[in-house]
């Protein structure tokens, strides 16, 4: 069985993907599934944590002992993470976040014209797990904050350089392409540690890579 080495800690866990829309029927979004950050709650509440799941657009059963918080876009995943984040001892920023989205939203359904279409103009989302870290330079903060990255090439230095860049405790760097990792069971990942060498997590299922994680969490909390 799984140690209770959580026992007592307040985790919160985002997962999914954030869906930033155009009108009222259309979005941008993107191919995340949730399956990695619902094996991060699933397990941390089997290690006796008291887990708050942020889901954007996950159509997953709730996991087991996790409060889930539904959510859609980048603002609302932006305000449940702060809100449940005030308190907690560790966050794990799983979720899929998009980096832009449209500057405006059509009140009624976008209609197909006789010329060419308008263009979407996109203004920058916030980057919640910068803001998060940022955050906790100047005030009391989580000890731990978790980022995920998913690289297609340099893994390893654009991770080290993105971990800084972020402030955050733990980077899992995923290399992705090629049907890696996204809707799929298994993932591979390196752990960067700040201040620590990085730990390989082999091919497996995505529960493996989550109790990797917590391992490494537990030790920091310790
Ligand atoms: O910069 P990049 O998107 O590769 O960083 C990925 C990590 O940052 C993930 O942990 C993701 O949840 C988080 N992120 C965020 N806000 C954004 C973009 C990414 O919190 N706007």
């Amino acid at each position: 069985g799984r140690p209770r080495d959580l026992a007592g800690r307040k985790v919160v866990v985002s997962a999914g993907g954030t869906r930033e829309a155009i009108d009222p029927v259309r979005f941008i979004g993107n191919r995340s599934s949730g399956l990695q950050g619902y094996a991060l709650a699933r397990t941390a509440a089997a290690r006796g944590a008291e887990v708050t799941l942020v889901a954007a657009n996950v159509t997953l059963p709730d996991p087991a002992g996790a409060k889930v918080v539904r959510v859609e876009s980048t603002a609302e995943l932006r305000d449940a993470v702060l809100a449940a984040s005030a308190d907690a001892d560790v966050v794990v920023m799983a979720a899929a976040v998009a980096d832009f989205r449209p500057a405006t939203r059509a009140d009624v359904k976008i209609k197909k014209t006789d010329g060419e279409p308008e263009a979407i103009h996109l203004v920058k989302n916030p980057d919640i797990l910068a803001e998060l870290g940022e955050r906790r330079r100047v005030e009391p903060g989580p000890r731990v904050i978790v980022g995920f990255a998913a690289e297609t090439h340099d893994v390893l230095a654009n991770g080290q350089a993105k971990l800084a860049r972020k402030g955050c405790d733990l980077l899992v760097v995923n290399q992705v392409g090629e049907g890696l990792a996204f809707g799929t069971p298994d993932n591979a990942a390196t752990v960067l540690v700040a201040g620590g060498d990085p730990v390989e997590v082999p091919f497996g299922p995505k529960e493996d890579l989550a109790d990797a994680v917590w391992d490494l969490v537990g030790e920091r909390l310790s």
